[in-house]
């Protein structure tokens, strides 16, 4: 098949879709002449206490301002819960749990999550959490990690959830950035049948951390942990102890909701902070128009609350619409390669999201795990997190979706709070491997490396020219940076970081970070952090990170290391460094690759390039292009000889 195959609108979707091919022009259309009045009408899909008169306000240049709804005023947990009790749904299931063991499952109705949320949203008043402050979630995949999300937006707390596979040092360092005053985690978390000892790390991350004045526990395995008196609460007894309802706090639409840290091209991560209004309508404009989501389905995200899709796929957006939403605690491997479309029979699963580097995986394992269980159920099948490679696709199109199932390829980032780049079902024909058009409200654009503007079938970077709901407001603590990261390299445009390329058919192809962030298996890492963490090791006298195509992860970790004067590289000591990156870290951070340098090529002011490791890594050692400006060529010829293999 070409390149640029169209795959036709499902008939059968189509005609039930909410959004056709004719709505969906109308809404971009719309969205564009009137802005205002497009998402006045848009923001009627959430719950306000007092409705927004003033709807966009937002400027690129200067100081960068972006208020949405600015004057009106909601509780992001009533539009994900009270409004849906009120009207007569309190029993449908809100969430269905399914553990990383396939017997154990549960579900939770909205009245009882409603519930559970009141009860340690009144806990966390009680130990002194108040309108603004923040709170640090580290838990696993269990349905109190969304009863603490929507427990903090009960009382205007705001959240910063770090993920669970992060290590003591990364989750100290984002409590303390935010200065969070509670922590909520468990005595340990379950992953393919391992134990994730959350507990014992976050006693030790609590060892730098003054802000933190309690921590709540929830006794997850059971494992015994240690508690410290005053400090330390069981979560059950904390929930125990409160009544079952909890006045919601009024909060402003441009009050924070949450944070959450990500990687950029230097230093440490950013808390990109989401307000409340905008956000919450952008997730459920998004979640309902994308999946084309239907009252009733059953609808699974496979992501981790610790990542922005679990925010907004899993918890704001589905739960803002009242659907099913199903957490996982597992992953697609255990305890066999069929264990994703075992859940999806056993729950009955309508709509399911993943990443690509999941379907690479299973894709290997060939067809029979798949085809050992029904899959009837599935409608629509959706992707992000990385750009997804033609034949993935077609494999997840044909073997898994039966080619019944429309494909959503969702391109979008932390910053953005939810889908940009889309298809809809019942509106966009599919193209494997395209994002394709971006939704109603969004409009990229593509610029060249001075900012020029490219018209038509081309490729640059990818930029954002206006507003939409769902933007990121700021970086904690730090609005110059959060201009200077997003504002400055094409001033007035939002830069994305990605390249694309646009086709005859004004289709986006995004192919991937321009700047030094890599994506390794759907998690996204800045290459300085991984640099930085090498070089904090007593043997490293200096360190150049870059990605390198990985056939499952999309990108891997390939690091030059160059050692202090005196030091012996030898294989213990690599093995030494790999596990400091993940103690570092996280295991997210595991190297795939270490290679010796006894220099690293500079030009003759001292700049790595990064060009030149990039293509060593990937390879392609015949493109290496000018290295007439390195201070030393002769250091390319070494690292071109000993690359790893
Ligand atoms: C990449 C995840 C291609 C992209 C939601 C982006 C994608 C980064 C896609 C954001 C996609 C995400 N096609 N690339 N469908 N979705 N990306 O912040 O490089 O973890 O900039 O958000 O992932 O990663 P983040």
């Amino acid at each position: 098949m070409s390149d640029d195959a169209l795959i036709a609108i499902k008939p059968s979707i189509a005609s039930t879709a909410k959004v056709t091919a004719e709505t969906r022009a109308a809404m971009v259309a719309r969205a564009k002449s009137d802005p205002d009045g497009f998402w006045r009408d848009e923001a009627k899909r959430i719950a306000w206490m007092k409705a927004p008169t003033k709807i966009k306000n937002t400027s690129f240049t200067g100081d960068v301002s972006i208020k949405w709804f600015e004057d009106g005023e909601l509780n992001a947990s009533v539009s994900c819960l009270d409004r849906h009790l009120e009207a007569g749904r309190g029993n449908q299931v809100a969430i269905i749990w399914e553990g990383d063991d396939p017997n154990s499952d549960s579900k939770v109705t909205y009245a009882e999550l409603h519930e559970q949320v009141c009860r340690i949203a009144n806990a966390m008043r009680a130990l002194g959490v108040k309108k603004g402050d923040r709170v640090c979630i580290y838990l696993p995949m269990i349905v109190e990690a969304a009863v603490a999300m929507l427990a903090c937006a009960r009382i205007g707390a705001v959240h910063s959830i770090v993920f669970g596979g992060f290590s003591p040092d990364s989750l100290s360092s984002r409590i303390q950035d935010s200065e969070c005053k509670i922590l909520l985690t468990a005595d340990e978390g379950r992953r393919g049948g391992r134990k994730v000892p959350l507990k014992v790390n976050a006693d030790e991350a609590l060892k730098v951390c003054p802000s933190i004045e309690h921590v709540l526990v929830v006794r997850n395995t059971g494992a015994d942990v240690a508690m410290q008196a005053g400090r330390d609460i069981w979560w059950h007894e904390a929930a125990a102890a409160q009544p079952a309802t909890c006045a919601p706090e009024r909060m402003n639409a441009e009050d924070p909701l949450f944070i959450l840290y990500t990687s950029g091209s230097t230093g440490k991560p950013k808390g990109v902070l989401h307000t409340t209004g905008g956000y919450m309508v952008w997730a459920s404009f998004t979640h309902e128009l994308v999946f084309d989501y239907r009252p009733g389905e059953i609808y699974w995200c496979t992501a981790d609350v610790g990542w922005v899709t679990g925010h907004t796929y899993i918890v704001y957006g589905p739960l803002a619409n009242g659907a099913t939403t199903l957490m996982f605690e597992g992953v697609p491997n255990y305890p066999d390669f069929g264990r994703m479309w075992q859940v999806v029979d056993k729950h009955q699963v309508n709509i399911f999201y993943t990443a690509p580097t999941a379907i690479r995986a299973l894709m290997r394992e060939g067809e029979g795990p798949v085809k050992k269980h029904s899959r009837k159920s599935l409608r629509v099948m959706g992707s992000v997190g990385e750009p997804i490679n033609p034949e993935a696709w077609l494999w997840y199109y044909r073997v898994v979706g039966e080619e019944r199932c429309p494909i959503v390829d969702t391109w979008w980032q932390t910053e953005t709070g939810g889908i940009l780049i889309s298809p809809l079902p019942g509106a966009v024909a599919q193209k494997p491997g395209s994002a394709t058009l971006p939704l109603p409200g969004v409009q990229p654009a593509l610029v060249d490396g001075e900012g020029k503007f490219l018209e038509g079938a081309t490729e640059g970077n990818l930029v954002i020219t206006d507003s939409w709901p769902g933007q990121m407001r700021t970086v904690y603590g730090d609005h110059p940076r959060f201009i200077q990261t997003y504002f400055s390299t094409f001033p007035g445009l939002y830069f994305t970081g990605d390249g694309a390329r646009r086709d005859e058919d004004g289709y986006y192809w995004i192919t991937g970070r321009v700047d030094d962030v890599i994506n390794v298996a759907g998690h996204r890492m800045g290459t300085a952090e991984v640099e930085s963490a090498l070089v904090a090791h007593p043997k490293v006298a200096e360190a150049a990170v870059v990605g390198m195509p990985h056939e499952l992860k999309g990108q891997g970790i390939y690091c030059y290391v160059t050692l202090n004067a005196g030091e012996e590289p030898s294989d213990a000591l690599k093995k030494e460094l790999v596990a400091w990156v993940r103690k570092e870290i996280g295991p997210i951070a595991t190297p795939d690759a270490i290679q010796w340098a006894p220099g690293l090529p500079k030009t003759r002011s001292g700049k790595i390039m990064r060009r030149i490791l990039r293509k060593i890594a990937a390879n392609e050692t015949d493109q290496l292009g000018d290295t007439s400006t390195l201070a030393d060529p002769a250091v390319v010829t070494d690292l071109v000889e000993n690359r790893v293999q």
